[in-house]
């Protein structure tokens, strides 16, 4: 018998939008030129729960230099006065930032509100550098301005799941990037 949490999640229809080699190939060169720009560095990287975590697995095994490694978690709500208002973060960190290279790792950024709002948290603890790490970048979708150093891949306004990524907590587990066909 289907509990009722699974017959509210609905299949999604969709198509392949990133394969695996694509992914991983991309992924390489992204620790590639974070090993070359962090060169004699420790970065902290810090990987945004849940969506970032599959990539975060691949990319820090990548990067050939000693890191460390913290995790934050973000929830929006559609309270608030501002759309980063609506963004809670979640996690206690172990490692104090101050001082430190920061890279945040994320799975996907669409308007920009959770990265915004992980930022503003992150400065308050004075690292000395703090950039963004996204494998799915939106930019269509942004709502302020973000600078992203590192992406993976920019696509369109489309709806994406797999690799860490989820329509209703599921498909978090699909091994490529799959684009939601709507119907
Ligand atoms: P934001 O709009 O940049 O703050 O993104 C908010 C959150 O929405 C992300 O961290 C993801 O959890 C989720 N999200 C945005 N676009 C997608 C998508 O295409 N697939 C899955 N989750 C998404
Ligand atoms: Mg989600």
């Amino acid at each position: 018998m289907k509990s009722l949490s699974e017959e509210k999640v609905q299949f999604m229809p969709f198509e392949v939008l990133l394969d695996q080699d694509q992914i991983a190939r991309r992924i390489a060169e992204m620790g590639k030129q974070i090993t070359e720009d962090y060169a004699a560095q420790t970065p902290v990287l810090v990987g945004v729960l849940k969506g970032g975590v599959v990539f975060l697995a691949d990319l820090m095994r990548e990067i050939k230099l000693p890191m460390e490694l913290e995790f934050v978690s973000a929830a929006s709500y559609r309270h608030g006065t501002t759309p980063s208002d609506n963004v809670v973060l979640g996690g206690e960190l172990s490692i104090p930032l101050k001082g430190r290279h920061v890279l945040i790792v994320e799975g996907v950024v669409d308007s920009g509100n959770t990265v915004s709002a992980i930022l503003r948290q992150i400065r308050k603890l004075q690292p000395v550098s703090i950039e963004v790490v996204t494998l799915i970048d939106k930019p269509a979708s942004h709502r302020m301005r973000l600078d992203i150093k590192y992406k993976g891949f920019s696509i369109g306004n489309d709806f994406v799941i797999g690799f860490g990524l989820d329509n209703t907590q599921r498909y978090r587990n699909l091994p490529f990037i799959g684009r939601v066909i709507e119907q």
